[in-house]
Parts: C-alpha cells; structure tokens; sequence
C-alpha cells in the first residue's frame, strides 16, 4: 500500500496531482490554517507531511503521530521544526534550499530600494490625492548606489545581496556571519569581513538574512538600533524575532533610524500596532520568494524530498540525520 501524505495547506495543484502518482495523498483543499490540535488529528495516521513554514513540528505533536516518517518543509527556514524532537522520534525533516536563492536576494535588494527611496510613502501620499506640487526636498531618501551595505548572515541569500550591491550598484559590502566565507568567496562578493559592532556603525543600508534560532533571537534590539546611523536603512528578509519589532517602532519614529523594510514579523501574520503607525517603514506579507516559478519550484522539491525519501530511502535536502 502507497505511504500516507498530508499537504497541510494548498499548493500548486499540478504538484498534488504528482504526489498523487506516488502517494495515497490528503491535500487541505479549503486552505484552512490548522491549530496544532487539529493538524495533529489530520496527521496521525499519515507517513509523512508537506508543511509550509506555519505549521510547528514538535515534540507533542510528533508524540500524538506514531507513523509519521517525514516532513517536507516548502520552505528554506524550518525555524516551525524543533530538530531535535524530530531526530529523536526518527522523523526526517527537509527544507527547500537553492531553488529559491536569486529570487529572494531580488526581493531583499527591492525592499532595501523602496525603503531607502521611500516608494511606499510616496505611493500613499499619491494615492491620497496629496500631490499638489513639485518640493525640492519631496520624499527624498537615502542613496544606493556607492552607499555601504551591511549585510547580517552571509547564507547562500545574503551572498546574492553582496553580488548584486558590490556588482549592480557599486555598494561597498560589508558583512558579519557566525563563520567567514572563504576567500574566493569573498573576492566573489567583494565582502569584507567584519564585527557586528563594526556593521551596525558602518552601514548605510542593513540587510538581515540570517536563520532564526534562539541565539539570533532579537539580535538587532534597542542597544543594536541604537548603534545604527541616524540615516541607516534597516531591512528584513530573514524571520521574525530576529529584530524586536516595538524597539524598531521606537527608533523608527523617533528617527533614531531613517528608515525599514520589513517582510517577516513577531508573531506574524499579526503586526505590531505601532509598525503600523510609523509612516518610515515599506511593510510586506512575508512575500521574500514569491515568483510563481520560484514557488513552483519550492513546492516541487518539497516533493521529491517525500518521493526520494520513500523510494530511494534518502531525503535530498535534509535539515537532520536521520535513516529511513
Ligand atoms: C521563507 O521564509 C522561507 O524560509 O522559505
Ligand atoms: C540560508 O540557508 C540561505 O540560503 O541563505
């Protein structure tokens, strides 16, 4: 009998459609959200699990999942698994890596655009039926081009920013990463290695890109805001909780900073009121990979991880160390 397999929300349904050759597949067609308890109920008698990011994989619920195998995250960041609960009851987890590199660096470099030239604003303002006239200082931002970038995890997507800054606009790039890259890398890049200290004084435009864990829990807090430049540029793309969202609402209307671009959240898809408040912020719905090629490819090697891991007894991106 084929493997049980749960697609916990919609996804492309050419993809449903290829699982469906390989498993005996449950899709969530309504598209509903799950609370743990209910995505548990719709789990535990299924081999293995297409989750999207928002569905936490823990020990409880593996507890209440005897059968589950696996659980193929379409998603890079699997910040939703607890890894070691996982490794422990067997369970293969797998992210989707690569696939969607370029694409995510295209949309942190736009965010850092439209937050550093305040297009958001500018658009509101449009909108609203302000513009009345020409002003010689009429949303006037930060530059770009020739400015320092400062990037903060130098993963596969943080070098995409560092190409596209050094290559495309000129920038200096610097960044700061728990290891240093290699030196061709590097010279790829044209990055320069330095503290974080030495980052947050030095960059005009800073781009997070760094995994969440515990240890990168508000790393960019009040005391770290506070080491920025007043006209800094502070943007997102990584995880929510890496900046503590009401110290940046702080320092953001008080100008502490000039400006950021946000696409992740505390708690999202709830936002922080007082974000909601500042008008020197460019606020995005966790968008970072969404090209419809770059999720078509995300859910499809989502797939082939369930397919690989049932039919060749090996994950192809696995996040832990685990026998099928
Ligand atoms: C999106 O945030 C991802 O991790 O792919
Ligand atoms: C993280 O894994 C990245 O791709 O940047």
């Amino acid at each position: 009998t084929k493997p049980r397999i749960l697609i916990a929300r919609k996804i492309f349904p050419e993809v449903v459609q290829r699982l469906s050759g390989h498993f005996d597949v449950q899709a969530n067609d309504a598209d509903v959200p799950w609370t743990p308890q209910e995505l548990a109920a719709q789990l535990q008698d299924k081999d293995g699990a297409l989750t999207t990011g928002s569905q936490r994989i823990d020990g409880e619920l593996l507890a209440a999942c005897p059968r589950l195998k696996v659980v193929a995250n379409m998603a890079v960041g699997y910040n939703n698994f607890d890894v070691a609960a996982m490794t422990a009851a067997g369970v293969q987890g797998t992210n989707t890596p690569d696939v969607l590199t370029e694409t995510t660096a295209d949309f942190g470099f736009a965010l850092l655009m439209a937050t550093a030239r305040r297009m958001a604003e500018a658009e509101h303002y449009l909108r609203a039926g302000l513009w009345q006239n020409w002003s010689y200082d009429m949303f006037a931002g930060s530059e770009v081009h020739g400015s320092t970038l400062g990037i903060l995890g130098m993963g596969r997507i943080g070098q995409g920013i560092a190409r596209r800054g050094a290559h495309g606009f000129g920038m200096q790039v610097i960044y700061h990463n728990r290891s240093r890259l290699s030196d061709e890398l590097e010279a790829e890049c044209q990055a320069q290695y330095v503290s974080k200290d030495e980052l947050l004084a030095r960059a005009d435009h800073l781009v997070l890109v760094l995994p969440y864990s515990p240890e990168s829990h508000h790393a960019m807090g009040e005391k770290e805001l506070a080491q920025m430049k007043p006209t800094a540029t502070l943007v997102n793309i990584a995880r929510g909780g890496i900046v503590d969202d009401a110290a940046l609402a702080r320092a953001l209307k008080d100008r502490r900073i000039a400006a950021a671009g946000l696409d992740v959240f505390e708690g999202e898809p709830a936002v922080h009121p007082a974000l909601l408040q500042v008008p020197n912020v460019v606020l995005t719905p966790h968008i970072a990979s969404a090209t419809v090629a770059t999720r078509l490819a995300m859910a499809n090697l989502a797939a082939d991880n369930l397919i690989a891991f049932f039919e060749a007894g090996r994950a192809l991106t696995p996040v832990n160390a685990v026998t099928a």
